[in-house]
């Protein structure tokens, strides 16, 4: 049985003492005094020095590597278990892309550096362009958002400058989105200006074309679809959808959120999408985060390219350079250059796994979640929703579980976890009741794929046999449960510690 360490650690502020270092730097030799100048034997010339320490804890190294390991065993992780999050693509994280992203001469260089300084990362940028642009199917891509819904929102920013280049803008301020749609897709839409129209799925699970005749037309700006789409069900009339829009003037927006289904299989770009986010942090195995850091880089087809943000890197044949030259670019997106140790890491899982292997990688995901999805079927009351094949993800309805036992898709995910495994999504998308939605990686074994499959039968049991066992769990972890209205809630989350004695607030 899964049993999560449980440490009852303070904050780090709770363990500081005054004077306690981590970390004191050797006083500097008398010959070492002379080069450097008397002024700076501590490394920082007097005339820069702080009036007394930072307000920040005072501990020892080693108390502060216990204090975060400790934190970090009351987590879960990719590197401890499957994490079949359902949309978000929580695969197994390479070693050897860490390793080659932590490379010192990558890690130190400074975005303000002289570009003679640092051809190697403008060549790997400019490379990884090109490699994302024929991977999709674009003319050309920039790296700079930071997570896919940053993505989102330049593409819309892209099909604002568009509009406004024909003299359209004024009128074309609505964009459609399917209700299978993530949410981040009519958030970014509607921060960039636009008015969003929802589209209603049809019995099989996919875009209702005749609902999306009617809403199409002059006031259309452009369509944000994910294919395959969040039940998991490639939009098999992508190319009619694709019509649709563009007869009426609007553009296509890809949500790669999905990719990994159709890794090196199909090219948004051949299935008529005109702008394209790629999540690196799902698709191209790099760290998610908490929030981040994360990479959505976006490509366009070519007669878009001019709006891309600056600046590209671009090659004159001799040496690459950041290009400003885009007098109608969006402009930047974010500071500097993007997260660019995420690009590498990307970068290296690329050349590391080849057009074969990336490949492979789509097509082991979708065995993987349709031998989970067969497994659970067969043998529980879980039912799946909507009758098309699925790709690289399921969505299951616990309605008649908890018809049947008062148990909800949230107690059987908690659940999850006292058997070692993260939950699944649960209550996304939300046209599915008690959706539970399940992705299993092309890196999980077929162990870990019957383990989760174990996990869902023994909660579907349970639900009938112990129901207070379910909706009491998780059990086994550092945290049980928690109020998920409150945890959620920015108003009534301390999300930061406030020093008393600055700032005169109690922690
Ligand atoms: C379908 C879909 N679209 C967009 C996003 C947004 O991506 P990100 O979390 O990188 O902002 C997600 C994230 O889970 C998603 O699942």
């Amino acid at each position: 049985m899964f049993h999560q360490a449980k440490w009852n650690e303070p904050l780090i502020i709770e363990r500081s003492g005054n004077g306690k270092r981590g970390h004191t730097p050797a006083r500097p030799s008398d010959i070492e005094r002379k080069i450097v100048g008397a002024d700076a034997w501590n490394g920082v010339p007097k005339a820069l020095l702080r009036n007394g320490p930072p307000p920040l804890p005072e501990v020892s190294e080693p108390e502060v590597v216990r204090h975060y390991t400790r934190l970090s065993q009351e987590n879960f992780a990719v590197d401890l278990g499957i994490y079949p999050l359902g949309s978000c693509t929580m695969k197994y994280n390479p070693k050897v892309s860490e390793a080659i992203a932590q490379n010192p001469k990558l890690e130190k260089i400074h975005p303000e550096q002289d570009e003679s300084t640092v051809q190697g990362i403008l060549a790997l940028m400019h490379r990884l362009d090109q490699f994302l642009a024929e991977i999709t199917g674009m003319s050309r891509m920039s790296l700079q958002p930071v997570a896919g819904a940053a993505g989102e929102y330049l593409g819309a920013l892209i099909m604002r400058a568009y509009h406004r280049s024909k003299g359209e803008l004024g009128e074309r301020r609505e964009m459609i989105i399917p209700d299978s749609a993530h949410g981040t897709n009519p958030a970014s839409a509607a921060m960039a200006g636009f008015n969003v129209v929802v589209v209603p799925s049809n019995d099989d699970g996919m875009v209702d074309l005749g609902a999306l005749r009617k809403v199409v037309g002059p006031r259309t700006a452009g369509l944000m679809i994910t294919n395959p789409n969040t039940l998991g069900i490639f939009e098999k009339n992508v190319l009619e959808i694709a019509k649709i829009v563009h007869d009426a003037g609007g553009l296509l927006y890809y949500d790669g959120a999905n990719f990994n289904a159709i890794l090196g299989k199909v090219r948004p770009g051949d299935m008529g999408f005109d702008i394209v986010h790629l999540n690196l942090h799902k698709t191209f195995a790099t760290p998610h985060g908490g929030g981040g850091p994360g990479a959505g880089p976006v490509g366009v087809r070519k007669d878009l390219e001019k709006f891309l943000p600056v600046p590209l890197v671009s090659f004159d044949g001799k040496k690459y350079f950041f290009d400003y030259d885009a007098p109608d670019s969006v402009g930047k997106v974010t500071a500097f250059h993007g997260n660019i140790g995420v690009l590498v890491r990307a970068y290296a899982y690329i050349l590391s796994l080849g057009p074969d292997g990336l490949k492979a990688v789509a097509e082991t995901a979708v065995l993987n979640t349709n031998y989970v999805l067969s497994k659970i079927l067969e043998q529980s009351k879980f039912e799946l929703p909507f009758s098309r094949k699925r790709k690289h993800e399921f969505v299951l309805s616990a309605k008649r579980i908890n018809e049947q036992t008062g148990v909800r898709a949230l107690d059987i995910g908690k659940r999850m976890l006292d058997f070692g495994l993260h939950s699944p999504t649960v209550y996304f998308p939300q046209i599915v009741d008690e959706a539970m939605m399940v992705e299993a990686p092309e890196t999980e074994s077929i162990r870990d794929l019957d383990e989760l499959v174990e996990a869902f039968l023994k909660a579907a049991k349970e639900a009938e046999t112990d129901p207070e066992r379910l909706r009491s769990s998780p059990h086994n972890t550092s945290v049980g449960r928690i109020d998920e209205v409150k945890a959620s809630h920015p108003k009534t989350l301390t999300l930061k510690w406030n020093n008393p004695k600055t700032r005169g607030q109690t922690p």
